[in-house]
């Protein structure tokens, strides 16, 4: 790839000198090493769908297992005194991949839905819980679709055929009458998991987009989803620990003290993949999981708001306050802020979205800032801290969050170990037709810090 230094000299990007020359300077300072290769080969050679227990559920946001493998194989810890802490755990990749590798650990995340899902995959369950998951899924064919009674979910039958969505509601309820709790949870995780496939609706961009369900028996695919899920476990029987807490990172320390006592461990290292700085909204795209699993109780603006207020402002209609951020931080959405109107110019019309991108630009590493000291806060000295990000671009202007990551990590106790390039980012067509260095030069990387 391409080095920021020399795309910067090579073209004017920001207006303002004293953004890019900190920019460069940040580049310089830390060890910066082009890994694009060697992490290409990782991940092309197994992606998450097709392991068992990461692929139960179409987390979009996932990041690969294999990049978590590698960053528990790379910063190891003591198995026996150490965990390890994923603030932004998501449907569980991290937690999965240190239960694979015999690791104790835990992780948060806003998104009550993939808590569930995280937890599904990391509890360990006995015989006798295979032997009841078994007797169950002989029960799913008979359930009884002629007694479940439509009530209470008009506001999301507009997304499902008649028949999908009764069936729907019926392997809800034949969920809810299951009595042991970890059984119940594992049946639940499957429910949630056929719930997209099941509508007239798939995950699109920021949200949902029309797309006619191609199942033809939610029992079937339900029944079959079941004994997949059943495999898996049956594969993998874990004997430590992980646990999934809904609650924001921005309280990391209390979860990770809370699991500490329970297991009389302590964090050794935290890895993680934060919301991007890229608009995406998570809880749009996934209402009708949150909805039907119950996380929520209307669509209305309010159900998903009282979640959106707990998240990471990386989204646009987050942030409307004044924020205090840094003052590089401040210069970056000036940058964005002050690009919006000549291409308003340009296009002749008013771009509501791109205006409300520089306060999210605050919001996002003004709570970024926050996470970040509570990571230093529970680890100890000498201990690690891995980023997995993708920077991202507005109007053209690269915002490089890796930098700024490991940039504000400096100013709450950590020393900036290195910051290692794992692949290309993408950008919209749009972007890269008018912007071309953004081809070589956006990335994902992984900012690995120290607690001084
Ligand atoms: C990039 S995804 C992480 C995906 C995860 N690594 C996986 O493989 O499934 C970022 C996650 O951060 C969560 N999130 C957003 N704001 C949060 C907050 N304040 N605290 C904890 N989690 C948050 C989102 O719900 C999303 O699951």
């Amino acid at each position: 790839m391409t080095s920021l230094v020399k795309v910067l000299n090579e073209n004017t990007i920001y207006n303002s000198e004293k953004l890019s020359n900190f920019i460069k300077y940040l580049e310089e300072k830390y060890i910066i090493k082009d890994e694009v290769i060697f992490f290409n080969q990782l991940v092309n050679f197994s992606q998450n769908n097709s392991i068992p227990l990461h692929g139960w559920f179409k987390y979009r946001e996932g990041y690969s297992h294999t990049l978590v493998r590698e960053m528990i194989t790379r910063f190891t810890i003591d198995t026996k005194k150490e965990f390890i802490v994923d603030p932004f755990c998501g449907a569980g990749t991290t937690l999965v991949e240190a239960a694979v590798n015999n690791l104790d650990s835990m992780g948060v995340d806003v998104n009550p839905m993939s808590v569930a899902v995280t937890n599904a995959k990391t509890n360990s369950y006995s015989k006798a819980d295979i032997e009841e998951v078994k007797l169950l899924i002989e029960e799913i064919p008979s359930i009884d679709l002629d007694q479940t009674e439509i009530i209470d979910y008009e506001d999301i039958q507009q997304y499902f055929s008649e028949d999908n969505f009764r069936a729907l509601l019926a392997i809800k309820e034949f969920v809810n009458n299951i009595s042991k709790p970890s059984v119940k949870e594992l049946f639940f995780s499957g429910f949630l998991s056929i719930i997209e496939d099941s509508s007239d609706r798939k995950r699109d961009g920021n949200g949902l987009k029309k797309s006619l369900s191609k199942v033809t028996s939610v029992i079937d695919f339900y029944c079959d989803k079941m004994k997949l899920l059943m495999a898996d476990i049956s594969e993998s029987s874990f004997c430590n620990i992980g646990k999934g807490y809904f609650g924001s990172a921005t309280q990391l320390d209390k979860y990770v003290h809370e699991f500490s006592e329970e297991i009389n461990k302590k964090p050794g290292l935290i890895v993680f993949s934060p919301p991007y700085a890229n608009s995406f909204d998570y809880f749009e795209s996934y209402k009708m999981e949150l909805r039907m699993g119950d996380f929520i109780p209307r669509l209305g603006v309010k159900g998903l708001s009282d979640l959106r207020r707990l998240a990471i402002r990386s989204f646009v209609s987050a942030a409307k306050d004044p924020i205090e951020v840094d003052e590089i931080i401040d210069l970056m959405a000036i940058e964005i802020e002050e690009a919006i109107p000549l291409k308003e110019t340009y296009t002749g019309k008013k771009d509501s979205r791109t205006r409300k991108v520089p306060q999210m630009i605050r919001g996002y590493f003004h709570d970024m800032g926050k996470v970040l000291e509570k990571c230093g806060k529970v680890l100890e000295s000498g201990h690690k801290c891995c980023i997995v990000v993708d920077q991202s671009s507005y109007l053209g202007k690269i915002v490089p969050t890796d930098l700024f990551l490991a940039y504000l990590g400096e100013q709450v106790g950590f020393n900036v170990k290195e910051i290692i390039i794992c692949r290309k980012a993408k950008t919209s067509g749009q972007q890269l037709q008018k912007y071309p260095y953004l081809a070589e030069s956006l990335r994902e990387s992984i900012v690995v810090l120290e607690k001084k």
